[in-house]
């Protein structure tokens, strides 16, 4: 494994946080204190009313900008929604798909993780895909199948050329939001887990430049440790993004 042939990403996922002149205000003061570190790529995925102010606000400089979910429509009755091609014309270059939260509040099943990922690589963004097992889960020790099977049906007629534009990041359900981060060990392996399926799917240089993110409460704190593991290629970052030096110092760990 060489961690070299890969591009660390560290995203930020502001949930329903942040109105769109606290977002200005926000990468306002990022900005300064991340510039010049370009070991890793900074994206802030920011709910869909702040995208535009963001991306204004973001304009030449290293923060690049995502969205926290996408439609699988191109256009059409779906009230409430908002599809691929929206989304980039507002300059949004990162999508989030198939975020725990959406999977436990909002009913999101493989299938449509699978159908939003293929929506989100034709209207032209990137993909944070997000997949992880519960407690439950892992305690029934079955965390290996759950991983592979959201990862497999997920990248359903996937292209290679579409892949390089999936990045992955493993977030253990009962990790997210509860200040229960898996350990360094724990999420070192699932991502290796991640990236052995990839292999399979693809192939071994696909799996090889293949960035896993590791994701549930990453903090200032744990970031260096666990970004030092071979298969952590990054993290998404929920509650500490939302603070910019808590966000700055898991940056710096990433250099
Ligand atoms: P957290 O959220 O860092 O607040 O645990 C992570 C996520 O949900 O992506």
């Amino acid at each position: 494994m060489n961690k070299a042939t890969r591009r660390t990403v560290i995203a930020g996922n502001w949930k329903m946080n942040m109105t769109p002149s606290q977002t200005k205000e926000f990468i306002k003061e990022l900005a300064p204190m991340v510039a010049g570190k370009d070991d890793c790529d900074i994206v802030l995925c920011v709910p869909f009313v702040d995208i535009a102010p963001a991306v204004e606000a973001a304009k030449g400089t290293n923060i690049k900008v995502g969205a926290e979910n996408v439609h699988f429509a191109k256009n059409g009755a779906y009230t409430g929604e908002i599809s691929a091609e929206m989304l980039n014309e507002c300059g949004a270059e990162y999508v989030v798909i198939g975020h725990s939260e959406r999977r436990q509040y909002f009913g999101e099943t493989n299938e449509t993780v699978n159908q939003r990922v293929k929506a989100a690589l034709e209207g032209g963004l990137k993909v944070i895909l997000c997949v992880g097992e519960l407690l439950a889960e892992r305690e029934q020790g079955i965390t290996e199948e759950i991983v592979s099977l959201q990862t497999k049906i997920a990248l359903l007629d996937v292209t290679a050329e579409q892949l390089k534009n999936v990045i992955i990041a493993y977030e253990p359900v009962w990790a997210i939001g509860t200040g229960k981060t898996a350990t360094p060990e724990q999420a070192d392996e699932v991502c290796g887990i991640i990236r052995g399926v990839i292999a399979k799917l693809y192939s071994a240089e696909a799996a090889e430049a293949f960035t896993v993110q590791y994701g549930g409460s990453m903090n200032a704190k744990n970031a260096a440790e666990l970004l030092s593991k071979v298969n952590v290629d990054g993290g998404l970052i929920g509650g500490a993004s939302l603070k910019t030096a808590d966000f700055t110092v898991i940056v710096d760990a990433a250099q």
